[in-house]
């Protein structure tokens, strides 16, 4: 049976509920304020577990970190390669607007310090066919890819923030990039999801695709298929953490070796029930949630 490792960030949330952002020069009242548990590696383990998944989770944490290691524990996911370091845990300041829309300020405290060798030991208990869910919010991405790939595992990648070390990942070693329309755009150029995954595919034959289009749904490709699968369509509350779960809703299935077009159902209605919730970790739905919202929506 293959292991599922999760190599990923571990945050507190500080999430401020704005009329509106707050822009350059202004000074703006939040209506509410709340620490939420997140951090993009934390809420996509929290999702694969509530699809039924066991995982591994490799990050760190630092001083502060008793709420972030309790939650995972109390999820079923295996600790015990989380780093406890000195220093602050990762933390967030998040606007959330009356739409549901966020914008994020990521301090990486402990997240920032996961060393080459932490990789290398974190590895040593995983090997061929083992899947890896990497996103770019702890330090060393491309040497994670790297080393993750020399042990043959299946690759799964958010390239999630999108920054400057992307340039630095080797994408030819992704089995399934996970990715947003932003991310699309500034990995290829291109606006159209045809086209971004067409692109991407051209360059990288063996990778699949996952074009997440918020309130548009999801373009799968992979080769020369491609599956569109609609939203479903909610009131947004709190937008935060809804492609995480996609992502933890679709490696768990693709664990399961279920058929994608089921999938992706299944990982539209989980990130479409995120959407109606706060914050990160408490917004991720359990998969009966899931199961009902499919039979109520027939899809
Ligand atoms: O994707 C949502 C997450 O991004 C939040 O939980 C926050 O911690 C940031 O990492």
């Amino acid at each position: 049976m293959s292991k599922v490792l999760n190599i990923g960030s571990l945050n507190y949330d500080n999430v401020y509920q704005m009329d509106h952002m707050v822009k350059k020069g202004e000074t703006a009242s939040a209506g509410s304020m709340n620490v939420f548990l997140g951090g993009k590696g934390l809420n996509q383990s929290v999702a694969a577990a509530r699809a039924g998944l066991h995982v591994f989770h490799a990050g760190a944490v630092g001083e502060d970190g008793a709420e972030l290691c309790g939650c995972m524990e109390s999820e079923k996911i295996d600790t015990h390669l989380v780093r406890r370091l000195s220093g602050r845990s990762g933390h967030t300041i998040i606007q959330v607007d009356k739409d549901g829309d966020n914008c994020i300020i990521v301090y990486p405290g402990t997240n920032g310090q996961i060393t080459q060798k932490d990789i290398h030991e974190i590895l040593e208990e995983f090997g061929e066919g083992d899947f890896v869910i990497i996103q770019n919010e702890v330090s060393n991405t491309a040497a994670i890819i790297e080393a993750c790939s020399a042990k043959k595992m299946v690759i799964l990648f958010n390239p999630s923030p999108y920054d400057g070390h992307i340039a630095a990942c080797d994408l030819g070693k992704v089995g399934v990039l996970l990715i947003n329309e932003t991310e699309g755009r500034a990995l290829t150029g291109e606006e159209n999801p045809e086209a971004v995954v067409s692109a991407l595919i051209e360059k990288y034959p063996k990778m699949a695709v996952v074009l997440t289009l918020g309130s548009e749904g999801v373009l799968y490709a992979e080769g020369v298929q491609r599956i569109r699968q609609q939203a479903v369509k909610v009131k947004a509350v709190d937008t935060t953490a809804a492609g995480d779960t996609f992502t933890g809703y679709f490696i768990a299935g693709l664990v399961r070796g279920e058929a994608m077009e089921k999938i992706l159902k299944q990982c539209v209605c989980a990130s479409a029930l995120a959407c109606t919730r706060a914050g990160a970790v408490p917004s991720i739905p359990y998969m009966e949630e899931v199961q009902e919202m499919e039979k109520r929506h027939n899809i």
